[in-house]
């Protein structure tokens, strides 16, 4: 599952921050990819005014690719026509109204059920070794049905943009998570990123939740919910991580990648 928090990417109307791509690639589709490769087989994508172009980047077209055909640019048309892989099912959720992420991943709730999920916040861009960030939560969520957070160490000031883990004495164990806390309140150093698997008593934690930091119905206040019943663990981030919501934050993944392809 995709949701998207409230950052602000220099995107236009007609172009959601979700699409701009990293070289020839848009961030909506890695973080897809990154569901496809993590075993997850239903993205649900949860939009809102101003989005339907995501909807369209998954459909199939057709015309596009008939086009490139014709052109003799089969490597093109192929890349329009596997956008996903078959079998992969997409399903798009409108969010009415920009009430923060706890609301966005509500808004998912009848489309979720009773299963597990997973979500990836797009616009952080990570690099990582493996099968990915989102597999290396789902094999931690099998191994003990917990939810998980993807935590990253993040030192100085930086830590007060970010949910910041309360540590408990076992390690990986989270004992709460505090939503953007001033930096020398900070109960720690790992800050979670864009990455999440839930259990589905969390839909039942955010329908009942009141409004939190920033105005905002917070994910980070459900997951402390869970932490307080010792079911919420956190695994290490196994690569890199880019905040796509700044200009700065956009470019060094641009140049990251096109390095690494060079190479
Ligand atoms: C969201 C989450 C925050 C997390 C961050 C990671 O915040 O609310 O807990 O640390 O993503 O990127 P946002 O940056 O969308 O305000």
């Amino acid at each position: 599952m995709a949701g998207f928090g409230t950052r602000f990417l220099p995107a236009t109307k007609a172009m959601p921050k979700e699409l701009l791509p990293i070289i020839d690639k848009p961030l909506i589709q890695f973080a897809a990819e990154e569901a496809v490769a993590a075993g997850i087989d239903t993205l649900i994508f949860v939009t809102g005014r101003n989005k339907r172009a995501i909807e369209d980047h998954f459909d199939n077209n057709q015309e596009l690719e008939m086009a490139l055909r014709a052109k003799g640019k089969d490597e093109q048309a192929i890349m329009v026509k596997n956008i996903l892989p078959a079998g992969v099912e997409c399903i798009f959720v409108r969010q009415p109204e920009q009430l923060g992420l706890g609301h966005a991943i509500a808004c998912a709730e009848r489309a979720v059920g009773n299963d597990s999920s997973a979500v990836l916040l797009a616009d952080d861009f990570l690099t990582y070794e493996g099968a990915g960030v989102t597999a290396d939560l789902a094999r931690s969520f099998k191994a003990s049905g917990k939810t998980q957070l993807s935590v990253m160490e993040v030192n100085g000031p930086e830590i007060s943009k970010y949910g910041v883990v309360v540590p408990n004495r076992k390690l990986g164990s989270v004992a709460g998570h505090l939503e953007k806390p001033k930096a020398e309140d900070a109960p720690s150093n790992l800050a979670s990123i864009g990455r999440y698997a839930l259990t589905p008593d969390i839909f039942d934690i955010l329908r009942n939740q009141p409004i939190g930091v920033e105005g905002e119905i917070q994910l980070a206040d459900a997951i402390n919910i869970q932490a307080a019943n010792n079911a919420v663990e956190a695994v290490t981030l196994n690569g890199r991580r880019f905040d796509c919501g700044s200009v700065q934050g956009y470019l060094d993944p641009i140049m990251h990648v096109a390095e690494r392809r060079k190479r």
